[in-house]
């Protein structure tokens, strides 16, 4: 174990040191080192990926991640769910957790000149950290919140930290009515960030192309990947070896892989972490995943192989 920041190869084992509710069906944990050290520190916008018993799902840090010493992470209870939020719903102050070190997938652009963070619901988790960072080092942002009127999470603490560059509306139309009308007179140099159902962000990127806005100033994070389809079968040739290997529809590639003796390291296999990465030698991904950007998409020389597939029927790994 690594004595400064708890770190193990299998990740941080932390114990749970305080729960409360944020909001109806919210519930915000608090976590802890046992031996009551410091945490490994992160950049506004990262998550951690918790072993909720069976499953590992992703959850943005909403803390101040300059030498942390607890890690704060909101959970939605989703009883349809996949029973990750139920398992942490229920769980007790005291209990351990193993947590993935943090992972930054939503960090805000260095050369921003003002930050645009847009917000529904439990997608408001990522921008607490945006929002407290943005405060410490002095830089230029709003943020625009969408939430059911009694059911937002950390409403009070983000008007304290905001004062008055908070927008909060109670329905989505009117959010991205006052969002589009905000990306038509932004200033070039603000970078957009956007978190919330899927729905939001497909109107809030919109919003954001009508406006004439460049991708890579648009940073969207959907909560995970959508319930995929179970995808066309394909073949996989791994180019170290020269072993071919088959993908059914409804297998995963990673699962084909661990099938065929070749595991990949994994943590969320949803589409989030950015564990999985391998990459392409051959062949054109189709990317289902929410961890590459625009362009790293488009370069396509990497593919997620939880959730991602393949648009041709062959595919060449760099395994
Ligand atoms: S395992 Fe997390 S993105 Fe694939």
């Amino acid at each position: 174990m690594n004595e400064r920041d708890g770190r193990t190869d299998e990740g941080l084992l932390l114990r749970v040191a305080g729960a409360e509710h944020v909001a109806a069906d919210i519930r915000m944990l608090r976590l802890r080192r046992a031996d009551g050290g410091g945490l490994p520190p992160f950049v506004p916008g990262s998550h951690v990926v918790v072993d909720c018993g069976d499953r590992r799902n992703a959850y943005s840090l909403t803390g101040d991640g300059i030498e942390p010493e607890e890690y704060t992470i909101s959970v939605l209870r989703c009883p349809g769910g996949d029973g990750g939020s139920v398992f942490l719903h229920g769980i007790e102050v005291g209990d351990v957790l193993r947590v993935s070190g943090p992972r930054s997938a939503f960090p805000p652009a260095a050369s921003a000149h003002h930050h645009l963070l847009v917000a529904g619901g439990i997608g408001i988790t990522p921008m607490l950290s945006h929002v407290r960072a943005a405060r410490q080092w002095g830089r230029s942002f709003r943020l625009y919140y969408a939430h059911r009127p009694g059911a937002g999470a950390h409403v009070a603490e983000l008007r304290r930290l905001c004062g008055d560059r908070l927008r909060e509306y109670t329905g989505r139309a009117d959010l991205t009515r006052a969002v589009r009308a905000e990306l038509r007179a932004s200033p070039l140099g603000t970078h957009l960030y956007a978190c919330g159902p899927g729905e939001m962000l497909d109107d809030v990127r919109a919003g954001a192309a009508e406006a004439g806005w460049l991708a890579d100033r648009v940073h969207v994070e959907r909560f995970s990947a959508a319930e995929l389809d179970p995808g066309a079968p394909f073949t996989v040739t791994l180019a170290r070896s020269g072993t071919r290997v088959s993908v059914p529809s409804g297998v995963s590639l990673l699962e084909a892989l661990e099938k065929a003796g070749t595991p990949v390291p994994n943590m969320c296999r949803q589409g989030v972490c950015g564990e999985c990465r391998v990459s392409v030698v051959r062949g054109r991904p189709l990317h289902r995943d929410l961890y590459l950007s625009e362009a790293e998409r488009a370069a396509a020389d990497t593919v997620m192989c939880c959730v991602s597939r393949c648009l041709d029927q062959e595919l060449e790994l760099d395994l």
